[in-house]
Parts: structure tokens; C-alpha cells; sequence
């Protein structure tokens, strides 16, 4: 069976969760990140080691400042409620996107959590805040260039593993599988070196309403995909 070593999600429709039960969009960031614990835990005894969740993107700065500030005190409550069971079972809080712009205790919370799971072997819960694909490869050109001007690196000696190598996830393997919920089918600037291989798929439910069952049910469904990575042969 084809192993599904790196799942990343795009936790949509947290808004549209809440508004169609009368509650304000944060409510559903809420319940959004309670679920976060659910899906690492089932992600986990899926037999997944890394995970990857979309929790801010450059984009998410457009909204209300209310929202943004809700959003960017959603770290230390996830951690509150649920560090202690994540390094119980082992998990690794690893941490991808541009932290020097978030608030500083933000940037705390989540660098705090990094730091006490490092010995951790468990699966990876790699947490992407103020990420954006774009971002990420426009700050890894740059201290490739750096390298360059400073005669560390010649020209002709960039490979495909120089970039992989100096982008934020460069500790993890590619990503396996890619799920958004809530029924779009876009890729909004999340992974877009990482995904070159990866399976897609878009589920209808909402983030809230992801459940350990449509988890399973898509890891199923890549297990029966025939991934060729532009070969020609069946597995
Ligand atoms: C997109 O749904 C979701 C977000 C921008 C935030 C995702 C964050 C969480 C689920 C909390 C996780 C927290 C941590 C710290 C990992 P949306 O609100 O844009 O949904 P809509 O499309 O219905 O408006």
C-alpha cells in the first residue's frame, strides 16, 4: 500500500460554518482549532508523520483587524488546551512562513511550543502562519543570491535540492497529499513547490465539520490513486 507520509490541509469555511449556525466568523476559528487536535490525533494513528495546516496566510492581513487579532491568539489557546497531550503522544510542533511579522507573543507562543516538543519523534505538526508559497520562495531566492554574491555558491551549482534546501520546509519530505474542505478548488498560495507531486483532493465539508472519518476516507482514496510522478509504469 502506498504510504501517506505528508498530509497538508487548507482548513476552509471556518467563516461560513459559523455564520450558518447565527455565530460571529471567530467562533468558528474556534471550534476550527479544537478540531486542530482532533485531525492530529487521527492523522497520527493513520500512520502520518507530517502534517501540515494552513492556519494564516500572507493573504488573511486583509481582514478586520478584530478578526486578525482573534486569529493570531488562536496559537496560545491551541496550545493551552492541548500541549500537554500533543507531547503526551509524541508530537513535534514545527513551524513554516514568515514569524519576524507576527506579534510578538505570537511569535512566542509558537516558538515556545517548537522548542519543547524538539525532542519529540512523533508525527510533525507543522503549523504554516504568515505563510505564503510565493514568500516562501522569494525569501529562498534571496539567501540563495546572497550565497552567491558572497562567492559560497556558483551559478551552475543550483540544483532542484538548492531550493528545496532553503525553503521553510526544508526538514520535511514532499507533500503527499493536499486536502482543502469546504468545496473550493484552489490552491491559494499554500506549497506550491511542495505539491509538484501531490494528490489533491477537495472535500464539501467545512473545516469544523472534517471529521477523523473524512480524513481516513481521503488517505483511503490516495492509497488507490496511481501516482507516477511522470513515469509511465503502474506501482
Ligand atoms: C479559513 O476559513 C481559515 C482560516 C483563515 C483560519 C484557519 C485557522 C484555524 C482553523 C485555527 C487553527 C489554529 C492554529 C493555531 C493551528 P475561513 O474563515 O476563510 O472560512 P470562510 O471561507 O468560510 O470565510
Amino acid at each position: 500500500m502506498k504510504e501517506c507520509r505528508h498530509v497538508a490541509i487548507i482548513m476552509d469555511g471556518n467563516g461560513r460554518w459559523a455564520k450558518a449556525k447565527g455565530m460571529p466568523r471567530t467562533a468558528g476559528h474556534k471550534v476550527g482549532a479544537d478540531n486542530v487536535r482532533t485531525i492530529a490525533i487521527a492523522a497520527n494513528e493513520l500512520g502520518v508523520k507530517y502534517l501540515t495546516l494552513y492556519a494564516f496566510s500572507t493573504e488573511n492581513w486583509k481582514r478586520s483587524n478584530d478578526e486578525v487579532n482573534y486569529l493570531m491568539k488562536l496559537p496560545a489557546y491551541l496550545f493551552k488546551m492541548y500541549m500537554k497531550e500533543f507531547l503526551e503522544r509524541g508530537f513535534r510542533i514545527r513551524l513554516i512562513g514568515d514569524l519576524s511579522a507576527l506579534p510578538e507573543a505570537t511569535r512566542k507562543v509558537l516558538l515556545d511550543a517548537a522548542d519543547e516538543s524538539k525532542d519529540n519523534t512523533g508525527l510533525s505538526l507543522i503549523i504554516a502562519i504568515n505563510y505564503g508559497s510565493r514568500d516562501e520562495i522569494r525569501r529562498a531566492v534571496k539567501s540563495i543570491a546572497e550565497k552567491v554574491k558572497a562567492g559560497e555558491l556558483e551559478p551552475e551549482e543550483i540544483e532542484e535540492e538548492t531550493i528545496s534546501d532553503a525553503l521553510d520546509t526544508r526538514d520535511f519530505p514532499d507533500v503527499d497529499l493536499l486536502i482543502r474542505t469546504s468545496g473550493e478548488q484552489r490552491i491559494s498560495n499554500y506549497l506550491l513547490w511542495q505539491i509538484a507531486y501531490a494528490e489533491l483532493e477537495f472535500v464539501p465539508e467545512s473545516w469544523p465539520e472534517f471529521t477523523p472519518e473524512v480524513l481516513a476516507r481521503c488517505i483511503e482514496e490516495y492509497t488507490h490513486r496511481d501516482r507516477r510522478f511522470g513515469g509511465v509504469t503502474n506501482e
